[in-house]
């Protein structure tokens, strides 16, 4: 990288301030940890290489080191692994026969023994006792080190602070911590009664309130927790079952769930799972499954444990679930390319984790297929953080004399521009450009975080200030009337000082950002990224050749004719004339914003990464230089491997001797351009469970940033 270190050390220390109040303030975190952590990194190894580049407010320089208000890392003494999942009878089936060829006990031998306990839905955490005496509770991080919670865990009025005169020297217990439904209802029913938006659900509240800075905010918000396993123990108690040790906790003060069985056999097993799974809503809190163990420790040591878990384990999880609700309407919601989506407008169900009050029906072949109509009971499906499912129709409760839906002929706008469908597009488009619809959704777009990231600027204030006339389109932002804004109810001097103060920050941002708010049909945030980084600046940019544009790599010929259609209209034109106008950066970075370690490189990422989404993953990848293309080749340098990863990637990659590594193997990559030596893919069999593996253990949570319930469209155009 040719750029002078002073400048980066500022860029950084910046970006990691930025992130710290996303994290800390608004509990909004914009990046995923680990691309966090490679920001700090980068900076505390410029500061360290020039001591000069140290200013004292930096990032680096507070508490003890750590970030701002971060929490400090703690390395687990005992890795925390995942689970593998049973998804029916039949894996479960699977997995007890794997276990009875492991243990190879003959015919005679004495039942396994399985102890079954409630697969909490919260967050995994490590509180460690020494001499009796609570000293440390750490969240579960990558599994091999997580962050220090001591001080928000001890605000949890169930858990033990004294373990009394039969304490072991040192203890590392491990539960779930949750909040109860109860007190996430009352949570948002205080949210609503202050005009706050409400909290989507208990698993994600739970984490956000583990994050406080203060405890006491921790302490307000009510967690509390299950604990389900004894991780490290010196000078304590040997135990032979694992429910022994459950008692023993239990003996010691700590909560331990009662729902907890010890069965002999996989039916029966299975009978509880199936229980639970029809009764998981009698509880006071959310469960998405049931974990299945094998009592005997013995046992456990014969079985081992691969890289991710444990082979004494498994969790059989919940499958999506399913509520009937009343399907009040289907409405169209028109998109800023004027896209027209039908959303089912449904009488609020809570559902998978979080109240559903809308759902894409996608376009008009989907209404039709599913054949729902206004009126009808429906079956909406929703699992974890997914986005909600209408599944179709109860028929037996259809109500008499209903009819088919049709898509309408017309926009809803009050210019009623008719409804166009291509004979061999699936989607309905409004065609007329004025149409306030797309107005809305269009400004919306400019002022939302990938684009111009214009705080305070949401959907409510973007429809008021176009009703008004304040605003026509996405360069009037900049020149909008403050005075008359001031004469609006409900803004005072501070709400209309802090909109200026942040539509002028929005000034600065990257050119790719500018390139993503100007709503170009095809052109997302990665290849908003490659076109700033190619042409460097908006002008170069507009005078590129549709030809030009699809020679930068990773830009295909259909982004390449939108955009360069999209510079070629006047009204275009002539709105970037007034963005630039109000002093709106149009310069792309100079050099790539992030060092280029994968230059040249071409990494397959197949399942699901904890810290990453999907698209996280592709921009982590392309702003390092690197490629990530959907399918294994030999020219593949790495395959990453997340959870449920798919099955032909890995085969190609086994076939092709493509190095596959973990999402932690992945980090290391992405900061350092180099791979693991050699990766080590299992624990040797007689690796005795609660010895260290040697890698990083990925966990099978949903990856953040998935849920969509705000947007009754699923609009991606
Ligand atoms: S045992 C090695 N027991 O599920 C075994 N985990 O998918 C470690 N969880 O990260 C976990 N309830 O956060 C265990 N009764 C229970 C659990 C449980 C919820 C979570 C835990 C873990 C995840 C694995």
């Amino acid at each position: 990288m040719v750029e002078n270190p002073a400048e980066r050390a500022a860029e950084l220390r910046s970006q990691i301030e930025h992130h710290n109040r996303r994290y800390f303030e608004d509990d909004a975190p914009e990046i995923p940890d680990p691309e966090y952590d490679l920001l700090v990194r980068e900076l505390r190894r410029l500061e360290a290489e020039d001591p000069d580049l140290i200013t004292p407010d930096s990032p680096t320089q507070k508490v003890g080191g750590a970030p701002s208000g971060a929490f400090s890392p703690v390395t687990h003494r005992v890795p925390m692994m995942s689970l593998d999942n049973a998804m029916d009878m039949d894996e479960l089936r699977g997995w007890g026969e794997r276990l009875v060829r492991r243990l190879d006990q003959g015919e005679d031998a004495a039942p396994i023994g399985y102890v079954c306990e409630l697969k909490i839905d919260g967050l995994a955490i490590s509180i460690t006792y020494e001499q009796g005496r609570y000293v440390q509770a750490a969240t579960r991080g990558d599994g091999r080190v997580g962050e220090d919670v001591t001080a928000n865990i001890a605000t949890l009025a169930d858990l033990p602070t004294e373990l009394g005169p039969d304490a072991p020297d040192l203890l590392e217990v491990r539960g779930e911590v949750y909040l109860p439904i109860a007190r996430f209802e009352q949570l948002n029913e205080e949210a609503e009664a202050a005009g706050r938006p409400r909290y989507v659900n208990p698993r994600n509240t739970a984490a956000g309130s583990l994050r406080q800075k203060d405890p006491a905010m921790t302490a307000a918000r009510g967690l509390t927790i299950w604990c389900y396993q004894v991780g490290a123990l010196e000078g304590g108690p040997t135990f032979s079952t694992h429910s022994e040790s459950l008692e023993w906790l239990a003996g010691l003060g700590f909560p331990v769930n009662p729902e907890i069985r010890t069965l002999d056999t996989l039916d029966e097993v299975y009978e509880h799972c199936v229980h639970w799974r029809e009764h998981r809503h009698d509880l006071a809190y959310e469960i998405d499954g049931v974990v299945v163990k094998v009592d005997d420790l013995a046992w456990r040591d014969v079985l081992g444990a691969t890289s991710k878990a444990p082979r004494w384990a498994i969790a059989y999880k919940f499958p999506p679930e399913e509520r009937t609700t009343l399907l009040r309407a289907i409405e169209v919601s028109v998109g800023r390319t004027g896209r027209a989506t039908p959303y089912a407008v449904l009488e609020p169900v809570f559902v998978g984790g979080s109240t559903v009050g809308m759902a894409t029906l996608h376009n008009e072949d989907q209404v039709a297929l599913k054949d729902v109509r206004p009126g009808d009971t429906v079956v909406v499906r929703k699992a974890g953080d997914v986005i909600p499912e209408v599944v179709g129709p109860v028929l037996a409760q259809r109500p008499e004399g209903s009819e088919p839906w049709t898509f309408p002929e017309r926009c809803s706008c009050p210019l009623e521009a008719p409804f166009v469908r291509l004979d061999d597009e699936s989607d309905t488009f409004c065609t007329e450009v004025e149409c306030p619809n797309q107005q809305y959704a269009r400004i919306e777009h400019f002022c939302s975080r990938g684009a111009m990231d214009i705080e305070g600027f949401g959907e409510q204030r973007v429809r008021q200030f176009v009703d008004l006339g304040l605003i026509g389109d996405v360069a009037d932002v900049y020149s909008i009337d403050l005075d008359k804004v001031l004469e609006l109810e409900g803004y005072g001097e501070v709400s209309v000082r802090n909109l200026a103060a942040a539509i002028e920050a929005s000034k600065d941002r990257p050119l790719a950002n500018l390139l993503v708010g100007l709503n170009i049909r095809h052109l997302g945030g990665t290849g908003s990224q490659l076109l700033a980084r190619a042409f460097g600046d908006l002008d170069r940019l507009m005078a590129a050749s549709e030809e030009e544009i699809a020679e930068v790599d990773g830009i295909g010929p259909i982004i390449a004719q939108s955009v360069a259609a999209f510079f070629r209209k006047d009204r275009n034109r002539e709105v970037i004339e007034r963005l630039k106008a109000a002093g709106v950066n149009i310069v792309g970075p100079a050099a790539p914003s992030l060092p280029q370690t994968l230059a040249g490189m071409s990494v397959v990422v197949t399942g699901t990464l904890e810290n990453f989404t999907r698209d996280q993953v592709e921009e982590a990848i392309t702003g390092r230089g690197g490629k990530s293309p959907n399918s294994v080749s030999k020219k593949t340098t790495a395959v990453v491997v997340g959870d449920s990863p798919g099955a032909s990637k890995v085969t190609k990659a086994t076939d092709a001797g493509v190095p596959m590594i973990d999402e932690a193997a992945f980090v290391t990559l992405l900061e350092t351009g180099e791979l693991p030596p050699t990766p080590d893919d299992e624990l040797p069999d007689d690796e005795p469970d609660g010895r260290p593996p040697d890698e990083h253990v990925p966990d099978d949570q949903a990856p953040a940033g998935v849920a969509a319930d705000g947007d009754p469209t699923g609009d991606a155009d």
